[in-house]
């Protein structure tokens, strides 16, 4: 969602600011604005749009102070506009600051704002609080913003300025926020990819936590006042993996850093044919699995449940986060909870993580970022070490989800007594070289690409464990290229989606050989008796389906098992080529943020 940042030290903090913001904007890029304390004085300056405009800004020139906060915002209340923007002032122009997150009862508060003279001139949740922190202030902001957050109701991370107090207070309660510790210098931020040109001595807030930081020191505070010990952790990540290094776009790079970014998922996990996970959990007293996520990660769940029940034949169940937590779903100490999510941050995913605290299920994670939320709520845990992704639309991480996935249902079988499945093993040494094979047709693909850019939709269909990976397909198609698609089973065409079918309709077919073969092939021929244009995903040597295409995508062999992660290869390459043809951004698709920190 919204991406914070502060700085205070001894340099000018327009720099360091705009830098973090930059590095933030795939959180969120309808506006930015930043504010400074320039004298005694809050110096404020917000645009419509994208950093670069903030940078154009003329204003801009005249922005200096050793204090500041910034954002860059992913409209939730009130839509994209200068008067929308981040940061938001109380009356008087002393107090600034900077919101990610959404503030339920804003509506009740304003009204008694406004009862009590408070001029609010935004249609937004946040600008409250700062007018919230006016009517408590006495001279001390902490203390001003501890009695304001008694009233606050939802989920927020905060960065406070007053312009007469050398400190960013920040506060935490259900959207990430962490402290950067510089030399005479502390930076405050919603995400380290922030601070990964300042620092890499960070201290991560928990929710309910409060911090006071000045230039040379912070302290941090429970919300009722006590003192809280924080251990100042590193980040592992470097700037040089957040830059494009002569990609286009993110999205591309991250496409091509898959061969990398498995191996990195794999690395170290398996020894002498045993895989090595340090897992808090006994696969023998797990009696049912249930896999939660959403979106990209809810589509590895999908696969998940055919790789875990296959080789180890515990039953699971797949549900969207957002709707397992608001169902009282029924879950029990005997259930393992797993929650796949690249950020570890979003929302709807954290609420389900608490849901099945609540009820006792064990849980582990499966999560790329380190220090994440989820990584640090859950009893066990899976980094996939896919270095960091930047590009909205999910890629890498997806490819690395499902090898992760695969270690731990191996692990299960090994720790349940049977040997982990031999093929898979050996299969799982060579994924990394296949991927490489399919990057290396990118052409052919962009050359597919170039005959659909006019299309408005697409149909894209799998069977058994690749109609997850039709639903991926359809799911990048969508977010970054504006074309509806959808994915399905591809038997499940018949009964509804055959109807759309006719020359103008392109299906994509998932449809390289394993149990289903047979039956996805009578599916093509139901869509070529339609006159439907036909692209498929096909194994190396299959003229069958050859015969059929129009356009054909070719894989090379591998186990049935591991077959979506080659599988999505291509796809993301589609969506990604037919975006960049129409001169849509992919790595900013309108109306989408990286990390969905809000409900
Ligand atoms: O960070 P998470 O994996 O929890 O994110 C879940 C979804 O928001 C994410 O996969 C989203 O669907 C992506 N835009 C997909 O490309």
């Amino acid at each position: 969602m919204c991406g914070i940042i502060g700085y205070i030290g001894n340099k000018n903090s327009i720099p360091t600011l705009i830098k973090g913001l930059e590095r933030l904007e795939y959180r969120g890029y309808d506006s930015a604005g930043i504010c400074t304390i320039q004298n005694q004085r809050l110096k404020n300056l917000k645009v419509k749009g994208r950093i670069s405009g903030l940078k154009k800004n003329l204003e801009f020139k005249n922005l200096e102070g050793n204090i500041g906060i910034a954002q860059t915002r992913w409209a939730t209340h009130g839509a994209p506009s200068k008067i929308n923007a981040h940061p938001h002032l109380d009356c008087k122009g002393e107090i600034a600051i900077v919101h990610n997150g959404i503030i339920e009862n804003y509506q009740a508060l304003k009204d008694i704002l406004e009862k009590e003279g408070h001029k609010i001139v935004s249609a937004t949740d946040s600008e409250i609080i700062a007018h919230l922190i006016e009517k408590f202030y006495q001279g001390d902001l902490e203390r001003a913003v501890m009695r304001a957050l008694k009233l606050l109701e939802g989920a927020f991370g905060l960065a406070i300025i007053h312009a007469k107090e050398p400190k960013i207070v920040v506060v935490r309660k259900g959207s990430p926020l962490i402290i950067g510790k510089g030399s005479n210098e502390m930076f405050v931020a919603s995400d380290a990819a922030a601070l990964l040109d300042q620092t890499r001595k960070v201290v991560y807030l928990q929710d309910n936590e409060l911090a006071t930081v000045t230039a040379n020191s912070f302290s941090v505070k429970n919300l009722d006042g006590k003192e809280i010990e924080k251990e100042i952790e590193e980040i592992k990540w470097t700037a040089g993996q957040i830059e494009k290094k002569g990609y286009k776009h993110f999205m591309l790079k991250e496409i091509f850093e898959q061969p990398q970014a498995l191996e990195n998922t794999l690395r170290g996990r398996i020894k002498e044919k045993k895989i090595k996970l340090s897992l808090n959990l006994d696969p023998n007293s797990i009696k049912r699995i249930v896999l939660i996520a959403c979106g990209t990660s809810w589509h590895a769940c999908l696969v998940g449940k055919y790789i875990i029940e296959k080789l180890t034949k515990i039953p699971v169940e797949v549900d969207y986060a957002s709707e397992f937590r608001y169902r009282n779903p029924l879950v029990a100490s005997q259930d393992l909870l797993i929650t796949i999510s690249q950020s570890g941050e979003t929302a709807d995913t954290l609420g389900a993580l608490k849901e099945a605290e609540l009820k006792r299920a064990k849980t582990l994670g499966i999560v790329n970022v380190v220090g994440s939320t989820v990584s640090r709520e859950v009893d066990s845990g899976i980094f996939l070490h896919a270095g960091p992704e930047i590009g909205v639309a999910s890629t890498k991480a997806f490819t690395c989800q499902l090898t992760a996935l695969t270690l731990l249902a191996l692990y299960f079988q090994q720790e349940k007594g049977i040997s982990p499945d031999k093929e898979i093993l050996e299969e799982l040494k060579n994924i990394s070289k296949k991927i490489q094979l399919i990057l290396k047709e990118a052409d052919k693909i962009k050359a597919v690409a170039e005959g659909f850019t006019e299309n408005k939709n697409f149909l894209y269909l799998g069977r058994g464990i690749n109609f997850p990976v039709a639903l991926e397909g359809a799911l990048k198609l969508k977010e970054i290229s504006y074309i509806h698609a959808e994915g399905y089973p591809a038997a499940e065409m018949k009964h509804g989606p055959i109807a759309l079918i006719d020359k103008d309709m392109p299906v994509v077919f998932v449809a390289t050989r394993d149990q289903t073969y047979n039956k996805i092939l009578s599916n093509i021929e139901e869509v070529k008796a339609r006159k439907g244009r036909i692209i498929t995903v096909i194994s190396k040597e299959d003229s069958k389906i050859e015969e059929l295409s129009d356009f054909i995508i070719k894989i090379p062999e591998t186990n049935e098992l591991l077959s979506p992660i080659l599988n999505v290869v291509p796809l993301q390459l589609l969506a990604y080529y037919i975006a960049d043809l129409k001169n849509i951004d992919p790595d900013r698709p309108r109306n989408l943020a990286k990390s969905v920190t809000v409900e």
